[in-house]
């Protein structure tokens, strides 16, 4: 697997403003909390509701740099921590994401952890404990984690079955944060702030999107995200119908199935008609 599938992004933190953020809780405190005192923090939530927008904020607001990794069930310990490569007949040895944010301070995001091997979560275990070490067997270093090295996870618990948890002696080595979608007043300021729709439409959007959450909670792998309203909102302000915004942005993207599509559809036809 080659370095550009794990999806490094970096945050200049020299970035003129900050990424918009809605808090919905005390998260932001519960974070910087976690960063002065060392600890790592596992963010759950279902998808779209705000997590790695959170992190992407808290990493500017703190002045860290931010290194993201999509976790999948292909990643190695060695894709997280770095591997000899072989260039010009010559063996040097090559960091992984998490080595360098070991080595440089900053912030170290694996998203979707339970996606990865629990022989590659292992590797977190003596960075994660008071010990906040990152040994790497291959070049013989134990690199001690700076002040300013802070290590978040975050997972879907909707997604998850028994094949797909953390194991307890992993979690347990973090501070855990329960995200959900934010209250109606919130998701409106959301949805209008992302948008550009007016403070009324965002709240029609919203309400929709309660009945659709209450009514679907069977039928679907996962309710309408903030993050499907926010697409729908943008379409509405570019001038698409309503309807039909609705039915690309919320209906096709939450089913394939014909009676739930048709459930959803009158839902729709009666909020935003
Ligand atoms: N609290 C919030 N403040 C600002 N924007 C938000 C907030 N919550 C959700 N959003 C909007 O929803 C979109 C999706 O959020 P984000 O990508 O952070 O979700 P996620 O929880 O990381 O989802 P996934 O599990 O699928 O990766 C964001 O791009 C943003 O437009
Ligand atoms: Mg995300």
């Amino acid at each position: 697997m080659n370095r550009s599938d794990l999806a490094a992004v970096r945050c200049a933190d020299d970035a003129p403003a900050f990424d918009y953020y809605e808090p919905t809780g005390n998260e932001c405190e519960i974070f910087e909390q976690a960063y002065r005192h060392k600890l790592p923090l596992l963010i759950k939530g279902p998808t779209g509701c705000g997590k790695t927008r959170f992190v992407i904020h808290m990493a500017q607001r703190l002045g860290l740099e931010l290194t993201t990794v999509a976790c999948h069930d292909d990643l190695s310990a060695a894709d997280l921590v770095g591997r000899h490569l072989i260039t010009a007949g010559e063996t040097r040895w090559s960091d992984g994401p998490l080595t360098r944010v070991v080595r440089n301070g900053g912030i170290c995001y694996l998203d979707e952890i339970v996606e990865a091997r629990k022989d590659t979560t292992v590797v977190l275990h003596p960075l994660t404990d008071d010990r906040r070490i990152l040994p790497i067997d291959r070049t013989g270093e134990q690199l001690l984690a700076p002040d300013n090295f802070m290590l978040v996870v975050s997972y879907n618990p909707g997604y998850q079955n028994a094949l797909k948890s953390l194991k307890p002696s992993t979690r347990q080595r973090f501070l855990a944060l329960q995200f959900n979608f934010p209250p109606p007043a919130v998701e409106a300021r959301i949805v209008a702030t992302e948008s550009g729709v007016g403070a009324n439409m965002a709240e029609r959007i919203v309400a929709l999107a309660g009945r659709l959450r209450t009514l679907a909670q069977q039928d679907l792998e996962e309710a309408a995200s903030t993050r499907l309203l926010v697409y729908t909102a943008r379409l509405i302000a570019g001038g698409m119908n309503p309807q039909l915004a609705c039915e690309v942005a919320l209906i096709e993207p939450l089913s394939d199935d014909a009676m739930v599509q048709a459930a959803l559809r009158e839902v729709v036809r009666a909020q935003m008609g």
